[in-house]
């Protein structure tokens, strides 16, 4: 698609979904498709001052404003709070919905009849166990190792465990890794956690369901047979619902970057996972705990404050790049919290973070930037309830990304207008430098 050059300045568009551009260095008048929205930015390349110019470009840094792909998954609307996966209103899904069924929904984009899920279901539960090379490999790493640098590393290995997964174009290969990804992530994060816990990693157990198992492979002792607690289960469940996918965020974009490139997907979700393990991204639930334990008393909440308002430090958990309004996860999340807090004993962290949050929310620093909580102000506490050690709040937000992820993928594998993701740059560097002997220099 292209623009149409009219020949005389001053032209007037005649259909009313069309941009006019006039370029103000040659006096021409372009006139540029505006479909949903948007422009192509391709469309700018016609935009030349003479035949051999490259033609204009749009300049995006960290792409505040660009569309990268169209896409039929998640639908949100920062200012209005809304946040939908394939048309589901994600508090209905929270409260009616497991996370198994939400990541069919994901995948296939409809919700399945009970035969369905029953199949889908089984077959994840049939893929949970990994190769004991895996296994092995993962105690290589020193006792102390980051679960998520360990993750990293396992998901990506998985490649070299199933060399056909790069096979992307055939339909049922990729479906086996798609259900391969989803049920092995927890075994891996679970022996993650056993490994840096000095523990003997534990097996799944196929007997129970996916939340559950996952906290088999965590928790279970010298049991014969572990048996979660359902309400903890329950809690666990929706918070993977809740984390199951946000649209085009810095992960899902690595991931659809590094997979433009046909890469296979253990190696693209590997991406998805480095790119979820920064403390601006997935780390921030971590960098809440941290900074609540840091706050220690409510007592020290207006120094904090101040400190953040001076620019010296960022509330963490608060603010997002596309909400300006509360994250509609934020709010199920602070419910899940009582129940949670109901078996395990409230956290006195909780009480910190209430403060922060009613401070902040009549504040006018807060206010007038949009500031409101995110999804990752209150998870934190739920995971320090389920006695996570805070290194796995990270681990446990890719666990269920992981659907995400490969709903993306799947859906940019099929998009005929996707090609390799390759920016472009204004270079501002030297140019015909001659080299120089470091003796000379
Ligand atoms: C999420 C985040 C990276 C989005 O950043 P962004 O869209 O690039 O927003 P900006 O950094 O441009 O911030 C806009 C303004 O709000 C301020 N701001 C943003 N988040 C803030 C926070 N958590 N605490 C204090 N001030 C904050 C910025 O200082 C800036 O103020 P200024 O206009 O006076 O310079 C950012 O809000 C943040 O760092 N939050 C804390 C980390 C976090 O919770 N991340 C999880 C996201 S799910």
């Amino acid at each position: 698609m292209g623009t149409e050059e009219q020949t005389e300045t001053g032209g007037v568009a005649t259909a009313s979904d069309t941009l006019t551009i006039t370029d103000n260095r040659t006096g021409k008048t372009y006139e540029v498709p505006v479909e949903d929205g948007t422009i192509r930015a391709t469309a700018l390349r016609n935009i030349k001052v003479n035949e051999s110019d490259f033609g204009v470009m749009s300049y995006d840094p960290a792409f505040m404003n660009t569309a990268s792909c169209r896409s039929a998954i998640t639908y949100l609307d920062g200012e209005a709070g809304v946040l939908e996966y394939r048309g589901y209103p994600i508090e209905q899904l929270a409260e009616h919905s497991t996370y198994l069924e939400v990541a069919y929904l994901l995948v296939h984009g409809e919700l399945p009849n009970q035969k369905q899920l029953d199949e889908w279901t089984h077959r994840i539960t049939t893929h949970t166990f990994v190769h004991e090379n895996v296994r092995s490999f993962m105690q290589g790493f020193r006792y102390d190792a980051h679960p998520m640098g360990m993750l990293l590393a396992s998901v990506g290995a998985l490649s070299t465990f199933y060399p056909d997964a790069n096979q992307i174009k055939d339909e049922e290969t990729r479906y086996l890794q798609i259900i391969r990804l989803i049920a092995k992530m927890p075994t891996l994060a679970a022996f993650a956690y056993r490994h840096n816990m000095g523990q003997p990693y534990v097996y799944p157990d196929n007997e129970l369901r996916y939340p559950g198992n996952f906290l088999s492979m965590l928790f279970k002792m010298t049991e014969l047979k572990y048996e979660p607690d359902p309400r903890l289960e329950r809690a666990l469940d929706i918070l993977f619902i809740l984390h199951a996918d946000h649209e085009q965020n810095c992960s899902t974009s690595a991931v659809r970057a590094v997979g433009s490139s046909q890469v296979d997907p253990y190696s693209a979700v590997a991406a998805g996972v480095a790119a979820l393990y920064g403390p601006l991204h997935g780390g921030a639930n971590e960098q809440v705990l941290r900074m609540l334990r840091r706050i220690e008393k409510k007592e020290n909440i207006a120094d904090f404050m101040q400190g953040v308002k001076d620019g010296k430090e960022r509330l963490m958990g608060f603010g997002h790049r596309v909400y300006k309004n509360y994250d509609p996860r934020a709010k199920i999340i602070k419910k899940a919290c009582d129940d949670v807090f109901e078996v395990t004993g409230v956290n006195p962290l909780l009480e910190i973070a209430i403060e922060l949050e009613k401070i902040a929310l009549e504040d006018e620093y807060f206010v007038k930037r949009k500031l409101y909580p995110n999804v990752d102000f209150y998870s934190g506490l739920i995971y320090e309830a389920l006695h996570m050690p805070v290194g796995m709040f990270t681990v446990l937000f890719a666990i269920p990304r992981t659907s995400g992820w490969i709903a993306q993928w799947l859906e940019m594998i099929d998009d005929s207008e996707q090609k390799i993701a390759r920016p472009r740059q204004i270079y501002t560097g030297e140019r015909g430098r001659d080299y120089k002997p470091v003796s000379e220099r």
